[in-house]
């Protein structure tokens, strides 16, 4: 979600929308309705966005709504609505009970008529005096508009009296099963610690993690589905020696296209990042690209799990302009050697040449990055097993040579055939030494290690 607050500017750039943004626009206090500049940001802004959201504070400043309304394609108006003006209610059983405040009905009713298209019409809620008549309200409007969202405005820190009100209005509505979307007005500095005050349960997930494939062609050997000997395990375990279907089915599972952009179509603007992962390579689906291009264009920060073999370099060119914007685009890639020798060994059918092809990728990215300040992250996983924990130094001079950072992740164990791959009792003292020079030179070339503390406590006081 973008905000452009122009009373209080958050520096975020027009150019970096992408464009299923949602976008939150509220106009500087300074600016008069006839001001030319109002027109500029109007035409900018819906060229980037088909997801226009424009947060009105008095509709008196906008006599001429209904012609802005012609002229540029806005998704949608908020409006203020004042709730709790009236009325007493009462507190009992953790329930709250009172009466809807038809003042803010009427209230809304009256600001609505001022527009040509109602169903654009949003209520940006702020309570005032009553609390009690904040939640029921709020399911009458909903009810009654068949509102797609609505805004709870707060300004500033919320003090203690109004979390105790907040936390009240959103149990209440919790057990009613209301399900509609409500979202902060996110102009509050503080909105992340008062969330977490408030136990809102209104505030949306913001990350989501999606598996796009189980299928994978390559045979890390650490691999609790694709490594080769744990396909042997499978196979030695049915009568025929062959992989039972349904085991065949789910190694070559992947979820249709539709469903994944369905998926998307039904998250909240409140997500801020997805990671794409799972048992298989997201990249072996068959529209993986358009996928992550779709998932893109939301604006969420988007991170990649995946070997990286297979992308072209057309691909690689289209990534990178996908890239744009104020969130990172991450592809963590799994490559656990720094030299194609281990790499072979790590990965018994595939080829030196595998190697050099993912290095090749993120080296091809990289030239772009450095070409347009702007482009694809990477980090190289190099998931530590009695392979390859000696190349830990390597592989951090090797990320410093590509630009990428380093995750040197213990290795889990996930059957009891890889459990060779742990690091044995003896070479335990060389493995820390390892992990301890790895860190001294990622220090020396400003390498950045995911997750330092976990090494720094095996490294321990060597
Ligand atoms: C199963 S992989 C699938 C994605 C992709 N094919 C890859 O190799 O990165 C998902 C994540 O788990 C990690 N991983 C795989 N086997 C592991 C193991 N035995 N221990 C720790 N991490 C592992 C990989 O580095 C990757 O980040």
């Amino acid at each position: 979600m973008y905000s452009f607050d122009l009373n209080a500017p958050l520096k975020l750039r027009i150019d970096e929308i992408q464009k299923n943004e949602f976008v939150f626009l509220k106009l500087s206090t300074e600016l008069n309705s006839t001001d030319e500049s109002i027109n500029i940001i109007f035409d900018s802004l819906t060229k980037k966005t088909d997801r226009l959201f424009f947060s009105i504070d008095n509709l008196i400043d906008f006599p001429h709504i209904k012609e802005y309304e012609a002229k540029f394609p806005i998704a949608w108006f908020g409006v203020p609505v004042m709730v709790g003006s009236n009325q007493q209610g009462f507190n009992s059983d953790h329930t709250v009970y009172s009466n809807i405040d038809s003042l803010s009905l009427n209230l809304f009713d009256a600001q609505k008529n001022q527009f040509t298209d109602q169903q654009k019409v949003i209520p940006e809620f702020n309570l005032s005096g009553n609390h009690y008549q904040l939640g029921p309200t709020i399911v009458e409007f909903f009810d009654r508009y068949k509102l797609p969202f609505a805004f709870l405005k707060i300004e500033g820190l919320p003090d203690m009296q109004q979390v105790q009100y907040f936390r009240e209005t959103f149990e209440s509505l919790r057990i009613k099963g209301f399900k509609g979307k409500i979202y902060f007005s996110f102009n509050n500095a503080h909105l992340d610690e008062w969330n977490i005050k408030t136990y809102n349960t209104f505030s949306g997930i913001q990350t989501v993690h999606l598996d796009l494939s189980n299928k994978c062609t390559h045979s890390c050997v650490f691999c609790g589905l694709w490594g080769p000997e744990f396909i042997d395990e499978m196979k030695s375990r049915t009568d025929d020696g062959v992989l039972r279907p349904d085991v065949v089915n789910f190694m070559n599972r992947q979820m249709p296209y539709q469903r994944a952009i369905e998926i998307l179509e039904a998250l909240p603007d409140t997500v801020k990042a997805v990671q794409f992962g799972g048992a298989g390579d997201p990249l072996t689906h068959p529209q993986w690209l358009n996928i992550l291009a779709r998932w893109r264009a939301r604006g969420f920060k988007v991170e990649v799990l995946t070997n990286f073999e297979y992308p072209s370099k057309e691909e690689l060119d289209i990534l990178h302009e996908l890239s744009q914007g104020r969130r990172n685009f991450d592809f963590m890639i799994n490559v656990s050697a720094a030299t194609p020798e281990v790499y072979k060994i790590i990965r018994p059918r595939q080829s030196q040449a595998t190697f050099e092809k993912v290095i090749a990728n993120i080296r091809y990215s990289r030239n772009l990055r450095i070409r347009d300040g702007y482009g694809l992250t990477f980090t190289m996983i190099h998931i530590i097993n009695t392979h390859n924990f000696r190349e830990a130094v390597k592989m951090v001079e090797l990320a410093h040579e590509l630009g990428t950072g380093v995750w040197l992740k213990p290795l889990e164990v996930h059957s009891d055939i890889h459990k060779k791959y742990t690091i044995p009792k003896e070479d335990y003292p060389l493995f820390q030494k390892m992990m301890k020079q790895a860190l001294l030179r990622a220090d020396e070339l400003k390498v950045k290690i995911v997750l330092r503390e976990f090494l720094e406590a095996i490294a321990g006081d060597i």
